[in-house]
């Protein structure tokens, strides 16, 4: 008996007390900490075998090295956590601060988190709570700071929000608000920030009673579903530093008690549907750094008041502003960023412009602005966007502006800008974008080109450019497009030009180029458009053509092209196939004798001699796109063609089209004004469904790059689901879409 006494003792004893000594606050994290799965193990410095938790991650004790610490705060953002909301952690008694931001709490909120009675701040933005928000959330007599941003919260706010007593912080951005803001929220007279941002609220107002939050600095009403017009109240809100009730239906003018926001900062009204004058006053704005009014109806002018205004950025493109921009925007010291494009702008631009601000974005496209380019646009060196197209804007482009070393973005399109361009404006290192497209400009592309080690997109067309392409072209070796069509360049393509690796579109048609094709053009792997047109090139075509398996764009009709026609083409899925007009001899590869290619190869008169005899076969077309036999995913185009004829009632060439072909043409129509006007009136409206769906189709085959049509036995699929989707006997009976398909559901489809 004896021997067993230690033996019993030990059993007597507790197993290894691991939490003996730990206090009751720890024991309360404990709790919570097995509440929650931790699979990242952000919670393994919690040591149950200390005495106080005052040392774990994420808790805060005031006093701690006294006898008795108490938690204060507990802060675990972006650990990770997952589980229902702990509420075991309202039994620490003097909690004031917690943030679980950004963690996986998925439960609805418990109206029991009132008794966390000491709470100051509570953040749980960013986790994956659902359900009402809580009534008793204003029961918490000492709440600041509730920031619940970034969850699912659904349903109305309550009206017991009204009652808050010392909050100064309501986020409840990025939930499933429902219902309206409600004007009880003006009763909260300690907000200092209110932030309801991206909710789905009813359409609703802006209760005028949020003009009562005198202590308001920061106002976030974005994508609230706001209708009406702006209420004036909001003119008293004197704190006020950041207003946004951007992307919402507002209406009305923009009230004149706005100039009253003395301590406002920022302004952001885009996208609504205010109207009238930009409002008078706003000299009194000295402290406005940030204005955004874009895309509404604004009219007037952009008022100099305004301008004189230290800002540092100016949106208020897509309205219907008009009159000149005042010349005292050029005195802004910390304007970096000028959007005013689409506006009724005229007159000239200030001289100085950018001489005193250290301007980085500036556009002021699609206006009807007059006068040179200020030279000193890019002084401050930190300009990395200027557009300017689809303006009047003439006179050289200003020499100073080759120094804009920062330039990325260049679009001064569509204006009538002459002379030459400057040397270095060729050369600018990080330029990516050069758009000079429809202008009066001159010259030859300046040797500096070669600097230009960033350019990808080189937009030349309609102009008057001359000279030969400089050989230093070949040094661009990011260029992705290089479109020239209509200037008067002359010479020889450079031999270097078969470097650019790249190059996706060379577009140099309706020039003086002559010479043979470089040696080596097999090395334009990325080619997807070569359109050589209207030059007066020579020599052979050669065979390296057909390894650019990406080309389907090749027009070199119009040009002084001899010898045979590379059997390497017939490998290629073309859309645009053009050789006409050269001095192309011999035989015809046989995949391209047949009626649908006669146009690709007009005006050569020793091709094959056999091509009247292409000719005579015209008897039995009027219908050959029908017998076609789809064979090779290039015909997959073909028979988009024919879905589009089907579908439009249309030929694949009509006068109506102008330069376009019926793809094009239907591209272009849908797009500006519906399908209405693309599809056959002819077909029964009772089918507009389908008909869309087989429009669809026809598009899908047509698509541009080959790699993105469908193949046959897909077509047949996509097909065969419009006809049985709704209708399912109607299709066949119909007729007129059905008999194409419905024969064969193999790659090799018959069509006919
Ligand atoms: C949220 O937390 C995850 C880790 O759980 C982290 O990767 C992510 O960056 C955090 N996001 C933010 C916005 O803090
Ligand atoms: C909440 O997260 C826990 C832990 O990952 C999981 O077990 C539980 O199923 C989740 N609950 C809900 C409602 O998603
Ligand atoms: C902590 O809370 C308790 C209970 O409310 C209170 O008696 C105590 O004074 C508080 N301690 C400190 C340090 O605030
Ligand atoms: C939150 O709401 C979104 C949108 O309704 C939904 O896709 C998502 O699954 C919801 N998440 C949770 C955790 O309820
Ligand atoms: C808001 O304050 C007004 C005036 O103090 C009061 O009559 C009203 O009951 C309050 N509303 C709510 C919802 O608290
Ligand atoms: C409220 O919105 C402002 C936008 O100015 C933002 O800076 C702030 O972080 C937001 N506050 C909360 C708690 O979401
Ligand atoms: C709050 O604002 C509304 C409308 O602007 C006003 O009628 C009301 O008297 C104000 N209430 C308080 C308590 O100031
Ligand atoms: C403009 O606002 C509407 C809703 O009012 C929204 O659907 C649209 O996406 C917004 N556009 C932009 C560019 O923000
Ligand atoms: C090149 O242009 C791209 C696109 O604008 C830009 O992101 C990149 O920073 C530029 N690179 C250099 C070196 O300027
Ligand atoms: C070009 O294509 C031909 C025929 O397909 C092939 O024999 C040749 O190797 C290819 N040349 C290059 C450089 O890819
Ligand atoms: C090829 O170009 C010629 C001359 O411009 C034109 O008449 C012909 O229709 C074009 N053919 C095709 C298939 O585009």
């Amino acid at each position: 008996m004896l021997l067993f006494l230690p033996l019993l003792l030990l059993l007597l004893l507790p197993p290894l007390p691991t939490t003996l000594s730990l206090n009751q606050e720890g024991l309360y994290l404990r709790h919570f900490k097995l509440s929650l799965d931790d699979p990242d193990s952000a919670l393994s410095s919690w040591n149950y075998a200390d005495s106080t938790p005052c040392n774990w991650l994420g808790v805060t004790c005031d006093d701690a090295s006294s006898s008795s610490p108490v938690v204060r705060s507990l802060d675990l953002p972006s650990a990770n956590l997952a589980g229902p909301f702990p509420t075991v952690l309202c039994r620490l008694p003097n909690l004031t601060h917690l943030s679980l931001y950004n963690n996986s709490i998925n439960s609805t909120l418990p109206p029991s988190l009132s008794t966390c009675q000491t709470l100051e701040d509570l953040d749980l933005a960013q986790n994956l709570l659902t359900g009402a928000l809580p009534a008793t959330l204003p029961d918490l007599p000492n709440l600041k700071y509730l920031d619940l941003s970034g969850n699912n919260f659904s349903g109305a706010i309550p009206d017991s929000f009204g009652r808050f007593q010392k909050l100064e912080v309501l986020s409840l951005v990025y939930n499933l608000i429902e219902n309206t803001i409600p004007p009880f929220l003006g009763n909260i007279s300690t907000l200092k920030m209110l932030n309801l941002s991206y909710n789905p609220f009813h359409p609703g107002r802006i209760p005028a009673e949020l003009g009562n939050l005198t202590n308001l600095e920061v106002l976030w009403l974005t994508e609230c579903n706001l209708v009406g017009e702006i209420p004036d109240s909001l003119g008293r809100l004197k704190n006020l530093k950041d207003l946004d009730l951007a992307i919402n239906g507002l209406t009305g003018r923009i009230p004149p008690s706005l100039s009253e926001l003395t301590s406002v900062v920022q302004i952001e009204l885009y996208n609504n549907s205010l109207t009238g004058e930009l409002p008078p006053g706003m000299s009194k704005l000295t402290r406005l750094r940030l204005l955004d009014a874009s895309m509404n109806q604004l009219s007037g002018q952009i008022p100099d008041e305004l301008c004189r205004l230290p800002l540092e950025s100016l949106n208020l493109y897509e309205n219907n502003l008009e009159g000149s921009v005042p010349a005292s925007i050029a005195n802004s010291p910390n304007l970096y960023e000028v959007r005013l494009f689409r506006n009724k702008l005229s007159g000239e631009l200030p001289q100085n412009l950018g001489k005193n601000s250290p301007l980085k974005w500036f556009d002021v496209s699609s206006n009807q602005f007059t006068g040179t380019i200020p030279a000193s646009l890019c002084e401050k060196g930190q300009m990395e966007e200027i557009l300017m197209l689809h303006n009047e804007f003439s006179g050289e482009i200003p020499a100073r502006l080759g120094e804009c070393q920062s330039l990325a973005r260049v679009r001064l399109g569509h204006n009538r800008l002459s002379g030459e361009v400057p040397v270095g404006f060729w050369g600018l290192p990080r330029v990516y974008l050069m758009e000079l497209a429809e202008n009066e400009l001159s010259g030859p592309i300046a040797k500096s080109i070669a600097r230009a080690t960033n350019l990808s997109l080189l937009i030349l067309a309609k102009n008057k450019f001359s000279g030969p392409i400089p050989e230093e072209i070949g040094w661009v070796e990011n260029l992705m497009e290089f479109s020239g069509g209509d200037n008067k360049f002359s010479g020889p393509l450079p031999e270097s030009i078969v470097r650019l690796g790249q190059l996706g579109t060379l577009d140099l048609h309706s020039n003086e180029v002559s010479g043979e094709l470089p040696v080596g053009i097999q090395s334009w792997t990325k080619l997807n458009e070569l359109n050589l047109a209207s030059n007066q090139l020579s020599g052979k075509i050669p065979d390296g053509i057909g390894n650019l398996s990406v080309l389907n764009y090749l027009d070199l009709s119009g040009n002084r092209f001899s010898g045979k026609i590379p059997f390497g083409l017939q490998n290629m899925k073309l859309n645009v196939f053009n050789l006409s007009y050269n001095q192309l001899s011999g035989e015809l590869p046989p995949l391209f004798a047949k009626e649908i290619y006669r146009n690709s190869f007009l005006g050569n008169p020793g091709l094959c001699g056999d091509l009247d005899g292409l000719c005579d076969s015209r008897a039995e077309v009027k219908k050959y796109a029908y017998t076609l036999r789809v064979n090779e995913k290039s015909d997959i185009y073909s028979f988009g063609v024919v879905i589009l004829e089907l579908v439009t009632g249309r030929l694949p060439v009509d006068p109506e089209f102008g330069e376009k072909d019926l793809v094009k043409w239907v591209c272009t129509t849908l797009d500006q004004k519906g399908v209405d006007n693309v599809v056959d009136p002819k077909l029964e409206s009772c089918y507009k469904e389908e008909v869309c769906k087989v429009l669809n189709i026809g598009l899908l085959c047509t698509s541009p790059l080959p790699i993105n049509r469908p193949s046959m036995r897909r077509v047949v699929k996509l097909l065969q689901e419009v006809g049985t989707e709704k209708h399912p006997q109607a299709a066949k009976k119909e007729g007129k879409l059905t008999p194409y398909y419905y024969e064969d559901t193999s790659d090799h489809g018959s069509v006919a």
